[in-house]
């Protein structure tokens, strides 16, 4: 099997961020649009920064499936929009009251917070517009009705917005380890799970076991990088990150850290990378970007 190679992971992360950052701009409304307010909104919280780990991981399934990357810029796009309106609102006064999201102010900072709300919520059903509808995806609408499905149930209730209630609940809470899992697997892993699902839902063909395999690679994945954004936000620094660093312990928020201590938190990440490295085995080399892209999200400084 080919050992994993970081510089190769570099630049194909690089051309999928190019990649993905123009078909963002061409599915976006254009900033002269009514309402311009709204418009110039969402393209300020969606284009020129981030960085673009869920499409990347779409793109990255893509090659271990032999999909082409053309037919996965429109699943690529939906789950950036979508998670690109779960930053916008998770940084509201009513959420983490955030007023610095990827180096620049929060969009209700630089906006107001009536257009945040709505930037958000208009982000997320263009997701939906563009699963339904892109005529680059070339899919059948079997496929597309699949798609918007796995993109629904992740985003929703049973996904990232149940995480993020559960994530406001448990203010000054101590959760206990299956709790804080079954939250950060909702609030983060369920649509880093989506970004690789809709890949597989591309493959009309795919094997199961290999579906199989891919999720649960995605699932231990997602739950690393959220253990890895707690770690972040106790161990790095404003100017890195890109969002004030250490709102986690000021806010009493549950974190892994907080739960396990620092070097267990690491050890549960480095366990979860494992299996999901472990999970890819029968793809053999053709898993090569996944298994590299396991190791960044537990080695990432922002
Ligand atoms: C931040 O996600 C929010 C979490 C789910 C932890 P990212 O760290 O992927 O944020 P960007 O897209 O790179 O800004
Ligand atoms: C947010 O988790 C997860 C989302 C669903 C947006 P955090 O609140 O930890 O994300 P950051 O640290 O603000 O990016
Ligand atoms: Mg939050
Ligand atoms: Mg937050
Ligand atoms: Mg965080």
């Amino acid at each position: 099997m080919t050992s994993t190679n970081p510089e190769r992971l570099k630049s194909f992360m690089e051309s999928c961020r190019e990649r993905v950052e123009q078909a963002l701009e061409r599915r976006l409304p254009a900033a002269d649009k009514l309402p311009a307010r709204l418009h110039q909104a969402m393209r300020y919280s969606v284009l020129d920064g981030g960085k673009r780990l869920r499409p990347i991981l779409t793109y990255a399934t893509g090659r271990a499936l032999d999909v082409p990357l053309d037919v996965l810029d429109g699943p690529a796009c939906a789950v950036e929009f979508i998670h690109a309106y779960s930053l916008i609102h998770d940084d509201l006064p009513a959420m983490d009251d955030d007023d610095l999201r990827r180096g620049k102010p929060t969009c209700h900072v630089e906006f107001d917070e009536a257009t945040a709300i709505l930037a958000g919520d208009a982000l997320q059903t263009l997701a939906f517009e563009v699963l339904a509808t892109d005529p680059q995806m070339n899919a059948t609408a079997a496929q597309r009705v699949a798609m918007i499905d796995c993109l629904a149930k992740a985003s929703g209730s049973g996904g990232m917005v149940g995480g993020q209630a559960i994530d406001l609940m448990s203010v000054g809470l101590q959760l206990d380890l299956p709790a804080l899992e079954m939250m950060h697997i909702y609030k983060t892993g369920a649509l880093i799970r989506a970004s690789v699902r809709l890949t597989s839902l591309a493959c009309p063909d795919l094997d199961d076991e290999i579906a199989a395999r891919l999720d649960h690679y995605a699932k231990c994945i997602g739950l690393a990088f959220q253990i890895q954004d707690d770690i972040l936000d106790e161990e790095s620094d404003t100017a890195t990150l890109g969002k004030t660093q250490g709102k986690d312990r000021a806010q009493n928020k549950p974190t892994y850290p907080a739960l396990l201590g620092m070097s267990g938190a690491k050890q549960k990440a480095r366990e979860m990378h494992e299996d999901a490295v472990d999970s890819l085995r029968p793809l053999g080399d053709k898993a090569e970007l996944l298994r590299t892209l396991s190791l960044f999200i537990i080695q990432r400084r922002n």
